[in-house]
């Protein structure tokens, strides 16, 4: 599907091989017990559902649902949860999945929501970070790739709502809708 309005930044070729890499790593770094993975919706339904399948070990799955109140291409700094998870995180190995960390507002503050439910440890996996917009510091303890500050889609991340789908990351032109 050709769109005028995208540009390829990264095929899906590309994203496969980084998940392999991230699945292994993950696995490794977590010899034992279980992972309670958190995939951030919607955007990161799609590297959750592939990154969980590279991992050579236990894991649980679960859902947060976050709002941004953002429609366009920044979030407003206003984050309020409008799923919450069905599970207790009390002792356990939390691993947040995340499409993208931009300015770090959203991840900064489920970081501090999170903690509060006493896990026994808490990372952050990421596909993409634009390190350059960052407003809160957040470090993503797992990355896909370091991108420049450009506005992306695909891959489920969306401008509102739209170009969720497909496998490869593009850049939305400036100018386009
Ligand atoms: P943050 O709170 O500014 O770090 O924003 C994180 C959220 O903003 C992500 O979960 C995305 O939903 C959205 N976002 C940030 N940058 C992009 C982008 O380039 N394309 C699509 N969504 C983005
Ligand atoms: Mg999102």
């Amino acid at each position: 599907m050709t769109d005028p309005k995208l540009r390829v930044l990264i095929s899906s070729e590309k994203i496969q091989e980084r998940i392999r890499e991230l699945g292994e790593q993950i696995s490794k770094d977590y010899p034992e017990g279980t992972l309670h993975m958190i995939c951030i919706l919607k955007g990161a339904v799609f590297f959750l559902t592939d990154l969980s399948r590279a991992m050579k070990r236990d894991v649980h799955v679960d859902f947060m649902g976050i709002s941004t109140y953002g429609k366009g291409k920044t979030s407003s700094g206003e984050v309020r949860v409008t799923k919450d998870l069905d599970i207790s995180l009390e002792g356990a190995d939390v691993l947040i999945v995340e499409d993208i960390v931009d300015s770090g507002v959203t991840l900064n503050y489920l970081m501090h929501l999170l903690d509060q439910r006493k896990p026994r440890s808490i990372r952050i996996a990421a596909l993409l970070d634009k390190p350059e917009r960052r407003l809160r510091p957040i470090h993503a303890n797992y990355v896909g790739f370091q991108i420049p500050d450009q506005f992306v889609v695909r891959y489920g991340l969306d401008y509102a709502e739209k170009y969720r789908n497909l496998d490869d990351i593009c850049v939305l032109e400036e100018g386009a809708a």
